[in-house]
């Protein structure tokens, strides 16, 4: 029997639903919350996402502050635009877009961001406290939003194998240090792979839930499959594609058609991960507001 699918755009449309009726209470409390996005230079890809999150900040009810920078930008500059918005009183979460332009160092900006602030949990002090599992953080939006497909679609997780292919700090490293924590939603016992791994097969096989952050298109085929495993596909690449009009098409790093066959769930690609995450995005900037009135 074909893996059931998991529905990441239904599971976001809910996660936001709750958003919008978090950021209706604050506005009745006299808060907006408000998201500021930043972009600098004039990456296609980039402008598609940050005007999606921009406007899903908008129908949750949020104030939307999208900052559109010159590619030719300095990091002075930057650095300034980020000082600017720590202490905007109607900006609760700052985000900013990567990647940025060869001359400004992303992890010099990440710093710069007040952590209180920092709605990406890109921001070491938000990074230790996810790992020492202290709540009061901000968890980066993939992670988080896998660890909710899961949650939502009725995986139970404790005492389970989770394998996690790739190491980014984005995505691999805060979704093994999470599904190693000591909550319901995690203990598992975590592996990480990535491309010094040895034997990948013999890894991914014994997993009950794998996690596919690799960046390559269709690296995980139906062998590499215990039955019964939940996946989750991470990829977003584009490969050429004679039937579709455009020439291309997304597909992810699992090869969707074979590993459907063998696993238990799965997560398509489009509409899988993806609307998770600008969802989670919602949620921290909805938090970040919060925060703001304790
Ligand atoms: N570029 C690709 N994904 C992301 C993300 O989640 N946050 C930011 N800031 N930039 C990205």
């Amino acid at each position: 029997m074909p893996a059931e699918l998991i529905d990441g755009r239904a599971i976001a449309k809910k996660v936001r639903a709750e958003v919008a009726e978090r950021a209706r209470k604050l506005v009745a409390r006299g808060v907006r919350p408000g998201l500021a996005v930043v972009m600098v230079g004039d990456d296609p890809a980039s402008a598609v996402y940050t005007t999606a999150k921009a406007k899903a900040a908008e129908e949750a009810g949020m104030y939307s502050l999208n900052v559109r920078l010159p590619a030719d930008t300095s990091q002075a500059d930057l650095l300034s635009r980020v000082d600017a918005l720590n202490t905007d009183p109607k900006i609760h979460g700052i985000l900013i877009q990567m990647p940025l332009p060869a001359q400004i160092d992303p992890d010099t900006v990440i710093r710069r961001i007040n952590p209180a602030k920092d709605v990406d949990g890109f921001h070491p002090v938000n990074v230790g406290k996810m790992l020492i599992g202290e709540r009061d953080g901000f968890i980066s939006c993939t992670p988080a939003g896998i660890q909710v497909l899961l949650k939502e679609s009725g995986v139970k997780t404790p005492g389970k194998n989770c394998v996690v292919i790739g190491r980014s700090n984005i995505v691999g490293k805060p979704m093994a240090a999470l599904m190693m924590q000591n909550n319901e939603n995690a203990n598992c016992t975590v592996t990480v792979c990535h491309r010094h791994t040895a034997d990948l097969k013999s890894h991914t096989r014994a997993a009950d839930i794998l996690i596919v952050a690799a960046g390559r298109a269709r690296i995980v085929t139906a062998d590499m499959v215990k039955p019964g495993a939940v996946v989750i596909d991470v990829g977003t690449n584009r490969v050429a594609d004679a039937r579709s009009k455009s020439g291309t098409k997304l597909v992810g790093d699992v090869d969707f058609e074979s590993v459907r066959e063998v696993a238990s769930k799965i997560t398509p690609v489009p509409g899988g991960v993806g609307p998770m995450t600008i969802a989670m995005l919602m949620s921290n900037t909805v938090r970040a507001a919060e925060m703001t009135l304790r």
